[in-house]
Parts: structure tokens; C-alpha cells; sequence
């Protein structure tokens, strides 16, 4: 999925996109579950779960590319080396404990 992501950076595809593409696929795939499953409502209950937990996972991977990417533009842009950027973030993370990765 974090290739998968890769390919819609490079094809310039705005990372909303992603988000929406995913609630696209729940909006038709939810309502299919209830058809296959008419009476069986504590296998809906978990097939529910596992869809969840796969979609939001591949979701979070996806959009993880668009984030390397970025910060990838951003140290080309700037200038910035890998090495002071780690040194940046990890003084922001001493003084805010805010971590950032
Ligand atoms: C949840 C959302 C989406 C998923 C899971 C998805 C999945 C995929 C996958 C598996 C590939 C092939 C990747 C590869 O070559 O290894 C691909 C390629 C591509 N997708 Fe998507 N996609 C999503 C949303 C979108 C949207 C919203 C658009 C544009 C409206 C889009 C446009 C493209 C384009 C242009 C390619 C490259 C096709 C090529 O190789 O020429 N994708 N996508």
C-alpha cells in the first residue's frame, strides 16, 4: 500500500483523494455485507471490524508516502540535509514533546 501511495504521488494525485477514494470503496462495500449476510448480524459485527481495521490501515500507509514526499520537496526546496532536519526535530520534540518523525 506504500507503493501503492508512491504511484499517486507520482501521478500528482492530491492526497484527499486517497481519503476520499477509500470512503468511496466503504460506501459501496459496507451495504454488500448486509446482502451476502442478510441474517447473520454477529458476522456482519465482525467482518464490519476487520474492513475497518484493513481500509483505515491501508489509509495510514498510503498517506504516509504523500508525507515522505513532502518532507522529501521540502529538504530539496530548502536545502536542508537529513542530518539537520533530524537535529531540528529532535530539539523540537526536547522543548514541545511533541514528536516528529
Ligand atoms: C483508495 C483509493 C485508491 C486506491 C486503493 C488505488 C489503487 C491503485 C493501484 C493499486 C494502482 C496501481 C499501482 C501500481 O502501479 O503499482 C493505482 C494506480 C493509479 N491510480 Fe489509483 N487508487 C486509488 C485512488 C485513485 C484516484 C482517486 C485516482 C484518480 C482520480 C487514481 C488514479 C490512479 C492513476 C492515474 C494510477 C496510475 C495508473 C498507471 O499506472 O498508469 N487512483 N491505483
Amino acid at each position: 500500500m506504500h507503493r501503492v501511495g508512491v504511484v499517486h504521488v507520482q501521478v500528482k494525485l492530491p492526497d484527499k483523494f486517497m481519503t476520499s477514494g477509500i470512503a468511496l470503496i466503504n460506501k459501496h462495500l459496507i451495504p454488500l455485507l448486509s446482502d451476502i449476510y442478510t441474517d447473520d448480524v454477529a458476522k456482519i459485527g465482525a467482518l464490519l471490524k476487520a474492513f475497518n481495521a484493513a481500509a483505515s490501515f491501508c489509509l495510514l500507509l498510503m498517506l504516509d508516502s504523500y508525507r515522505g514526499h513532502e518532507l522529501e520537496r521540502f529538504m530539496d526546496v530548502t536545502g536542508i540535509s537529513k542530518a539537520l532536519y533530524a537535529n531540528l526535530a529532535a530539539a523540537y520534540r526536547e522543548k514541545t514533546g511533541v514528536p516528529v518523525d
